[in-house]
């Protein structure tokens, strides 16, 4: 079965061809990020009208880039939540669109089960496991317990971990997007350690009971920071270390929360089957999951716990339409495919009763 997969839910319009094998037969992104450049972020109205521009141009290039037709499709998913509003209306109208003109099964995806799923279209992960996603609007430790079933076991009670990064860049006079840039700056930090003690940075929720994350904290502490040095004009120097520890600080919060989670899994979990695996899977996704020092620190605890860490390839990590052909390919194989009539949903938690049709 090949699915034609649509990622329409912030600013990158996405396209998909993806096979019941794990061949990803086509995946362009189109980034909007010079559109959006100017304002620091995502306008919403820009995006749904870029995706609207450049949608079909992109279902059309996969198609002839793959030599795959219409006919030749088993399906067609699209992200239908969470996201902004215009552009999942864009995406999920073009999906439902294909599957009513060529009769074929429709899949609602949510975003964050796309994410969740990567893992399984990259490599072998068998369910249940523990799943760290770490992205723009959210962080969360969830277990993936069966496709369409997830149990949440701790989220942030503020900010995400991205949106820390993409605040504390724009602090730092960073150019967006603010995550990729910021860890590019903090290559050129010599001494990570004198860095660390220079700015010194919060640890929030670090030893505390439960799975949450708190991420507002750390970015107030850059700004005083940045107010603090002398005239409020950063160095290069300054930049690359604030970026620096920065990274290390959601590192070592996203590592100490993970590590809980993990004791948790295994209580409630540990005698699952690992159906074919050596040892209990913790999956990584989300754009942030890109961040090479993040990805270290997961591998080191990963290995201290006596748990295999899968992290998708750094062009899965952020928004993509394979992932969401993906989880077409999961839902539909299973039978759960969505009727034409379901309604697109701004919100969308991960453990959501999903009806089947509006949210
Ligand atoms: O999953 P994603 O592409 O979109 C959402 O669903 O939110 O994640 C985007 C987030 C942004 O906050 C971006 O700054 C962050 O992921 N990000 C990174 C890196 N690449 C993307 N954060 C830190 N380091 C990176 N290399
Ligand atoms: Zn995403």
């Amino acid at each position: 079965m090949i699915v034609l997969g649509i990622e329409t839910s912030c600013d990158e319009t996405a396209v998909a061809l993806v096979t019941a094998e794990k061949e990803i037969l086509a995946s362009l992104v189109l980034s909007q990020i010079g559109e959006h450049a100017a304002f620091g972020g995502v306008v919403p109205e820009i995006a749904a009208r870029a995706h609207l521009d450049h949608l079909d141009t992109l279902i059309r290039a996969a198609l002839t880039e793959s030599g795959v037709g219409f006919r030749d499709l088993g399906g067609v998913a699209a992200t239908c939540g969470p996201g902004l509003i215009g552009g999942l209306i864009v995406g999920m109208m073009a999906g439902k669109a294909l599957a009513a003109a060529r009769g074929l099964p429709f899949a609602a995806i949510n975003h964050l089960e796309a994410h969740a799923l990567t893992a399984r279209l990259t490599g072998l992960v068998a369910f249940p496991y523990l799943l760290l996603l770490v992205s723009g609007g959210h962080t969360q430790l969830v277990v993936a317990e069966e496709v369409g079933k997830y149990r949440i076991l701790g989220g942030t009670v503020d900010d995400a971990a991205g949106e820390c990064f993409d605040k504390s860049a724009k602090l730092l006079g960073l150019p967006f997007p603010g995550g990729p840039n910021l860890e590019k700056a903090a290559r050129d930090c010599t001494d990570p350690e004198g860095a660390a003690t220079r700015f010194p940075l919060p640890l929030p929720m670090a030893g505390r009971k439960g799975c949450d994350f708190s991420f507002s904290g750390l970015k107030t502490a850059v700004r005083n920071h940045v107010e603090k040095t002398p005239g409020g004009m950063l160095k290069t120097q300054d930049i690359a270390d604030l970026a620096c520890a920065l990274e290390s600080a959601v590192a070592r919060t996203l590592a100490d929360r993970t590590a809980r989670a993990m004791d948790i899994f295994l209580e409630r979990y540990g005698n699952a089957p690992l159906a074919g695996q050596a040892l209990p899977a913790l999956v990584v996704a989300g754009g942030v999951a890109a961040n090479l020092k993040i990805r270290e620190r997961l591998g080191a605890l990963a290995a201290e716990k006596g748990f295999a860490l899968h992290a998708p390839p750094l062009k899965l990590c952020g928004d993509n339409a394979a992932m969401v052909a993906w989880a077409g390919v999961e839902r539909l194989g299973r039978g759960m495919a969505d009727g034409l009539d379901f309604v697109a949903r701004p919100r969308w938690p991960l453990d959501a009763e999903r009806s089947g049709k509006s949210g």
